[in-house]
């Protein structure tokens, strides 16, 4: 195992995972990374959730229900170089969505520095960060980020862009700010 980095510097490996169906997830992943550099990687999975949004709900839900792992089609190659792990992805049924419980249990994060980021469409994080922390038991979790999003239910699809944008891209400036082990990466 590596040592755990004291001092996040140039020299270590980003990561940036997350998991978007309308883009608002991978906005705040895109900000990310214009702050901090690494490599971002979005999560497919081998079969793809339904268009339709209740459908995906009824199959979130029953996947939630039975803790089936929907494989990913995604794969990150030498995951042991990166030393920093930022994973987002929306709030799903109040919890963290299936395929991140996938990418949390095929990978091992043992060691590692590992950044939650969340968007939601309202009802905010729900056990998600709860089950990071659970799921990366070896890792050094840090304080995530959330917002709101959008609100597929409510046919609000996209909605961190123009001055939503603008606003996230301040409160993410801000949150990687105060997290003591960044300061030194921030652009
Ligand atoms: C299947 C599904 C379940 C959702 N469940 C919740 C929820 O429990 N609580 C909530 O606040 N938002 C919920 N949402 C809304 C999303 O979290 C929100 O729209 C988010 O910004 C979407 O991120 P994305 O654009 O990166 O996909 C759900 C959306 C979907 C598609």
């Amino acid at each position: 195992m590596r040592p755990e980095p004291e001092v996040i510097s140039s020299s270590n490996k980003i990561l940036i995972v997350y998991l978007s169906r309308t883009n608002n997830t991978k906005t705040i992943a895109e900000i990310i990374q214009s702050n901090v550099g690494g490599t971002l990687v979005a999560l497919e999975l081998q079969k793809p959730y339904p268009e339709n949004y209740q459908a995906t709900v009824r199959q979130v839900a029953e996947e939630n229900g039975s803790g089936y792992l929907p494989p990913l089609k995604t794969r990150i190659d030498s995951i042991q170089n990166y030393d920093v792990v930022f994973v987002g992805f929306p709030t799903w049924g109040m919890q963290l969505p299936p395929p991140m419980k996938s990418f949390l249990k095929q990978y091992d994060l043992s060691g590692k520095i590992v950044i939650p980021f969340n968007t939601n469409g309202g009802y905010g994080i729900g056990s998600s960060f709860q089950t990071v922390k659970e799921l990366c038991t070896n890792s050094n979790v840090l304080e995530g980020f959330t917002m709101r999003g959008g609100s597929e239910r409510d046919g609000v699809l996209l909605a961190i862009k123009d001055e939503k944008k603008r606003e996230a891209e301040g409160k993410v400036k801000e949150w990687l700010r105060s997290i003591n082990e960044l300061k030194r990466l921030i652009k």
